[in-house]
């Protein structure tokens, strides 16, 4: 443990999207590191194995379904008596045409919706903890979003993929930036990340950006899901969560390497305020 570490001991962490990928690794470090660790997955028989290697219950929901993520809201609320990380990092790039069971644009809905509900389900419980943090998988690829308030499944606008992920990660930080805002009387803190070109499953939902994922030339241009998870684990860990809170960080550094809209408080208000709509919760919860 680095000196500047928190000790894990007694420490609820949940983290989505620890079926594989850098959620996978994370999960096994942090339960290594002492942390209750309650993890989710889309797939029953990828989340069952993670979850076994841990001795951990597989919690399964596909992000796609608002339901889904109602009932594992409920499943964890059950379970735990507070919740002291909550890591929102479940995602990925998908074609922009299809819609969800729920009729949303699917890089909007898995990638900021569904864990924008979700995080607002647990806020009971993360109030519950002395020090909580809410950590957002995010990614460089907010660079080339752009939010447009009242076309968010985007069905005005021409969606390429990347734009549409990129808009989801750019929602990723402001919904880590207002959190820390309207939380801050309970202490919670929000931070958003970019893990890097990370070597995972990343793109297996998406033609394109499958083919990029899938070359093995990726070696040249790409760092491991053991480099990809670090982040994860330092800003779970790290003692000094309050120099990060409503901060983006570019793997372990704070960074400006966003879109404009990422520091506009006014849209990150809007925002919230618009997903509770949809999500069909009050803004306030
Ligand atoms: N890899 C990169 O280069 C890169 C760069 C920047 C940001 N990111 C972000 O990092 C995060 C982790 O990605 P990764 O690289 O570890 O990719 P990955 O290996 O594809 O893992 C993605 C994880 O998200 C879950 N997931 C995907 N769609 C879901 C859905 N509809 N409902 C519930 N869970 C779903 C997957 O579950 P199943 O496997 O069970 O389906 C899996 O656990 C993502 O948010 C991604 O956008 C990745």
């Amino acid at each position: 443990m680095r000196p500047e570490s928190i000790d894990l001991a007694g420490k609820t962490i949940v983290i989505t999207g620890a079926s594989t990928g850098i959620g996978a690794v994370a999960a096994r470090e942090l339960h290594e590191l002492g942390a209750n660790v309650l993890m989710t997955g889309r797939s029953p028989e990828k989340t069952r194995a993670v979850a076994e290697s841990i001795g951990a219950e597989p919690l399964i929901a596909d992000f796609a379904k608002l339901d889904d993520v109602r009932r594992l809201a409920a499943d964890i609320n059950e379970r735990v008596e507070r919740i002291d990380t909550l890591i929102n990092n479940a995602g990925g790039t998908f074609k922009p045409g299809n819609r969800t069971p729920d009729g949303h644009e699917p890089n909007f809905q898995i990638n900021h919706l569904s864990p924008f509900l979700l995080t607002a389900l647990l806020h009971g419980k993360l109030a519950a903890s002395p020090a909580p943090r809410v950590i957002n998988t995010s990614s460089i690829a907010n660079r080339v979003g752009k939010i447009v308030l009242d076309d968010l499944d985007w069905e005005r606008r021409h969606a390429t993929e990347t734009r549409a992920y990129g808009s989801g990660k750019l929602m990723n930080i402001l919904h880590a930036r207002e959190l820390a805002r309207r939380w801050a009387p309970e202490g919670i803190t929000g931070t958003a990340f970019h893990p890097g070109p990370v070597a995972s499953e990343f793109g297996r939902d998406s033609f394109w950006v499958g083919v990029a994922y899938r070359t093995p030339l990726k070696r040249f241009w790409s760092i491991t899901v053991e480099q990809g998870a670090s982040p994860i684990v330092d800003l779970a860990t790290r003692a000094d969560r309050e120099s990060i809170n409503g901060v983006y960080l570019h793997r372990h550094k704070p960074s400006t390497r966003t879109a404009k809209q990422a520091t506009d408080a006014e849209l990150a208000s809007a925002l919230w305020q618009r997903s509770a709509e949809l999500a069909g919760i009050s803004p306030d919860i």
